[in-house]
């Protein structure tokens, strides 16, 4: 009989011939458990989502209660569906009264997607700015926005109109005119391994894009619901965004995404052409019955709030020779190695012991912690000596 793994190879779509092929039987919490029932500990939060930890009984419940009322009634924004309803309050009052329009999509590129098209369609105008070393999404104007010409030549032609400027580097904000309809960042970009805005840079940003009338759009798609100590980045590093994009955490679990903005640059959907942008399952009665208990969760449980101290306690235990740095904003943190070949070493040993780590799509010398933030102060502990006797391990490999 084939095993689970053998028909995983032959039926399911692979896009990697390294990926891990961890077999999953059931995840609780701050564990996922394996096919033999041995639990490993999430660091990753499968890239920054599970940051309430795995089935938060709240979020079930909520889903339960939504499963047992209705799921898909109709294409979004059609039906008048009570949980997008108490979502989007909730999350307008965690904002600025500028950001109090919550457009529901799926994923965290079909916000991409629609940002792109809102700000063409809102300021007439068809350059879009993005930064070097930023990743988005994986959709065709999401792939667009990346400075990587590696991996974006293989599938040429790209939507037009995309200039790159350096992230961090003021100089090039000259770069922004009249003629830029948007610019789009992570205000702590992720996947080039947390690299942080430098003091002024979000600053000189936002003054840019307020003279030349350019929208400043911010993926908080993996910082956003507290992943950096505070609800928002944008919060955190105090600069107000025209548009904000979250997905990921949104949903505790469930898929889901949205494009939250003010009704008037919103509005630029409504005519010539109406339903300036479709989506079925946009803003899927289940996720947002999942989102909206979430955000509960996060905001009742006042689960932000102990982050920046847990952040402190990983760098203050994370100390070992191949260490080069350790780069965070929050729970959002990339473990810069030595040198590059300890890197595979770490990233399996500490698997071997029980414990989940990941790469960065574009750093491989760092490896990325992003645990739930649910995490307690023995569970840090024990991630750090498993990361620890993982970095022993890999120097041991080279001793020889
Ligand atoms: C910052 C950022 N933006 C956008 C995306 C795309 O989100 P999704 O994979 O849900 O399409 C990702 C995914 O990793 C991301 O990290």
């Amino acid at each position: 009989m084939s095993s689970l793994r053998d028909l995983f190879i032959r039926h399911v779509g692979q896009t990697s011939e390294f990926s891990m092929k961890f077999e999953v039987s059931h995840a609780d919490g701050m564990y996922i458990y394996d096919r033999n029932g041995k639990a490993h500990l999430d660091l990753n939060s499968g890239i920054s989502v599970s940051s309430l930890g795995h089935r938060h009984p709240k979020v079930i419940a909520a889903i339960k209660r939504q499963l047992d009322k209705h799921m898909h009634t109709m294409v979004y924004g059609e039906h008048i569906q009570q949980p997008q309803i108490e979502f989007a309050q909730l999350l307008s009052k965690q904002l600025d009264p500028q950001l109090s329009n919550v457009y529901f999509v799926m994923t965290g590129s079909e916000a991409i997607e629609v940002a792109m098209k809102l700000a063409r369609r809102q300021t007439g105008r068809y350059e879009i700015i993005s930064c070097s070393g930023a990743y988005h999404g994986s959709t065709q104007g999401a792939e667009a926005l990346r400075s990587d010409d590696d991996f974006t030549r293989a599938f040429l032609p790209g939507i037009p109109g995309i200039r790159h400027i350096n992230f961090n580097e003021l100089s090039d904000l000259s770069k922004i005119t009249k003629r830029t309809a948007a610019v789009i960042l992570e205000p702590v970009q992720a996947e080039s391994g947390v690299r942080l805005p430098e003091n002024g840079y979000l600053e000189g940003l936002r003054q840019k894009c307020t003279e030349t009338n350019t929208l400043l759009i911010f993926d908080e798609i993996q910082t956003g619901f507290g992943r950096t100590g505070h609800l928002f980045a944008h919060k955190k590093y105090n600069v107000l965004p025209d548009v904000l994009l979250i997905a990921k955490s949104m949903g505790a679990g469930m898929p889901i995404g949205a494009v939250v903005t003010s009704r008037d640059i919103l509005g630029a959907f409504l005519k010539n052409p109406t339903l300036g942008h479709i989506t079925t399952f946009g803003g899927h009665p289940v996720s947002t019955a999942a989102a909206a208990a979430g955000l509960k969760v996060l905001l009742d449980d006042r689960i932000v709030e102990g982050v920046l101290e847990k952040e402190q306690l990983f760098h203050d235990l994370l100390k070992h020779k191949i260490i080069e740095e350790v780069r965070s904003s929050g729970l959002m943190m990339a473990v810069q190695l030595t040198k590059r070949k300890y890197l595979k070493h770490v990233v399996s040993k500490t698997f071997e012991q029980g414990a989940l780590i990941d790469y960065f799509l574009f750093n491989d010398k760092s490896f990325r912690l992003a645990p739930p933030l649910i995490i307690s102060k023995v569970e840090i502990k024990k991630a750090c000596n498993i990361l620890l006797q993982a970095m022993d391990y890999a120097l041991d490999q080279y001793r020889r």
